[in-house]
């Protein structure tokens, strides 16, 4: 679902308060050229992650799908200059595009990309002792949200911020049969959200240049 009122007031917003600048544009050209899909955040939802690391004072980012490394770039931004962001990304061929961008933007001294699917990352992220994470952004494979939010928690601190996208899916949230996995992911996760007494969540839905959709904001309490 798109509408072209959305689209316009979407991109007045970017326009006026979240500019591209050489990096955020040639990184969208470069995973377009490479034949990546074009499902990365909006600038305006990017300048969001951008602002919500900045409002922690994050110093140690995770996030859960990379694709070109758009989203990555913005919430890198974000942190100081002894920062870390490490971003999971299942396809190689998405990675090695994600890298370069990532370069251009100047960020690879703080960005560690790692190739491979998220719940074998993830435990080797936790054998290393690489959390707590002050800010989990979880982008990937919809089915698996409940394990990511759960993997999430692990590698915490109170205080860390969870953010799930996509979780609204043009409203098919509420109207899909439960034989759509990734529909079932989202409603499991809210499921195991609203029964998990360490978080503390809400979630809005959004609309835009990337049509109907949404995110669960989520805070770790104890
Ligand atoms: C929606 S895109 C991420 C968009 C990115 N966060 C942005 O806004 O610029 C989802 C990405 O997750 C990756 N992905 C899918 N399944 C995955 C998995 N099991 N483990 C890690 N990454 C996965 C896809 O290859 C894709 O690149």
């Amino acid at each position: 679902m798109t509408n072209p009122q959305w689209n316009a007031v979407d991109e007045y917003f970017s326009r006026t308060i979240a500019p591209a600048d050489d990096a955020l544009t040639a990184a969208l050209a470069a995973s377009t050229a490479a034949g990546l899909p074009e499902i990365a955040v909006a600038p305006n939802q990017g300048k969001l992650l951008h602002l919500l690391a900045g409002m922690q004072g994050a110093r140690n980012i995770l996030e859960i799908g990379t694709l070109g490394g758009y989203s990555t770039i913005w919430l890198a931004r974000a942190l100081p200059a002894d920062g870390r962001l490490i971003t999971l990304e299942y396809d190689p061929a998405h990675a090695d595009v994600a890298r370069a961008n990532i370069a251009r933007a100047g960020l690879d001294k703080i960005v560690e990309v790692r190739t491979g699917a998220a719940l074998d990352s993830l435990p080797v992220l936790e054998a290393e002792g690489a959390g707590p994470f002050d800010l989990v952004f979880i982008d990937a494979d919809k089915v698996n949200n409940p394990r990511y939010v759960e993997w999430a928690l692990k590698l915490s601190r109170p205080g860390t911020v969870i953010i799930v996208d996509n979780v609204v899916r043009g409203g098919r949230i509420t109207t899909a049969q439960p034989d759509d996995p990734a529909i079932t992911g989202t409603r499991e996760l809210f499921d195991l959200v609203a029964r998990e007494p360490r978080l503390d969540a809400t979630a809005l839905q959004t609309v835009g240049t990337k049509g109907y959709d949404g995110l669960l904001l989520a805070r770790v309490i104890g």
